[in-house]
């Protein structure tokens, strides 16, 4: 087994294990900075917004932001970092199935929140959250749930969350907007209060159509579908552990893509601790993607779509 350069005392230890969840998510910054230039003060819904990763980040740049759990700790820290930092965020504690929508929004996140609720509630949320989307109007959406078509063990596909909705039924329930990303990979993940897993992801991104300038373009980058045993070893499990993005270069060599986002001022990170300033990188060795946060790697992820997307307004070159 190699040397891995960490794990020094309990507060390191606590930073080394696989995890995620810390600052925005990479498609957060991307469209929140498209949005920002395009129709400043633009407003933000973030439905079961946790302690607020995506909230902090959007509101940072101007959003106008309401987020919606039914965690009262989370709202409370995340009201609490708001009134701090003097962020526009009406933080409110409660279902997302029984939320009043009184806006029109611009931006919709679901992360990690519709794959709770059963199919018709699911569903039914989504269509209300259409109707409050404003023309060009954007919605994120992440879910922890496969098909059962795609060919992993059965018992993974069903583990979780069994009667909830899939990708398929968001792609049928979106048919009349335009589906502008979709990727599907499974993700580590090893955060407290639970051992190691795995998640299966589909990350989704839907616009409205309408609007003026504000067409959003996904640009997918195939990524090889190559064997890359040494890539897997060096991510796998019980050997992840805390390590540069340097030595993982050094280790690995030049990554196939590689891609950094940044978040300035206050940001969540990992565990609701804040900081000034979150940079993410996903580096890609063919269909195995590396994160790192602030230069170490936090997780990792396989690949099961050949598209990874970045976001730009059409006609706008280099926006994004
Ligand atoms: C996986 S976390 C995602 C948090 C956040 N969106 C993020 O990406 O960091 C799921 C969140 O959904 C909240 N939640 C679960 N069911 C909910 C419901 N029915 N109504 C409101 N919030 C809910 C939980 O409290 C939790 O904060």
């Amino acid at each position: 087994m190699r040397e891995y350069p960490a794990i020094l005392d309990e507060s390191a230890a606590l930073r080394t294990i696989i995890r995620t969840m810390g600052g925005p998510s990479q498609e957060v910054i991307s469209i929140g900075g498209i949005l920002r230039g395009s129709l400043p003060g633009f407003r933000t819904l973030d439905l079961g917004s946790g302690a607020g990763r995506n909230s902090i980040f959007l509101a940072g740049i101007g959003s106008r932001v309401t987020a919606v759990d039914a965690s009262a700790a989370h709202i409370g820290a995340m009201a609490r970092l708001a009134q701090g930092a003097r962020l526009d965020i009406e933080a409110v504690c409660g279902r997302v199935e029984q939320f009043q929508l009184l806006h029109q929004y611009d931006l919709v996140l679901c992360h990690g929140i519709l794959h709770f609720l059963d199919r018709s509630t699911a569903l039914s949320t989504v269509s209300k959250l259409k109707v409050n989307t404003a023309q060009g109007g954007i919605h994120l959406i992440t879910i922890a749930k496969f098909d059962s078509s795609d060919d992993i063990p059965r018992s993974f596909v069903e583990q979780g969350h069994p009667n909830t909705l899939t990708a398929n039924n968001l792609l049928r329930a979106y048919e009349d907007w335009s589906c502008v990303a979709h990727e599907r990979y499974v993700k580590r993940d090893h955060h407290p209060g639970g051992g190691y897993h795995l998640h299966p992801i589909d990350k989704l991104a839907f616009q409205r159509p309408g609007g003026e300038h504000r067409t959003l373009l996904g640009e997918a980058h195939l990524l090889n579908d190559d064997d890359r045993k040494e890539v897997q070893t060096f991510l796998s499990t019980d050997e992840l552990i805390l390590t540069s993005k340097d030595a993982a270069l050094e280790e690995l060599g030049p990554p196939d893509l590689s891609f950094t986002y940044n978040a300035r001022g206050q940001q969540l990170s990992f565990q609701g601790i804040s900081g000034q300033g979150y940079e993410l990188s996903l580096l890609f060795w063919s269909k195995y993607a590396a994160y790192f946060e602030n230069g170490l790697l936090v997780g990792f992820s396989t690949y099961r779509s050949d598209r990874f997307h970045t976001f730009r307004l059409s006609g706008s070159e280099g926006l994004g």
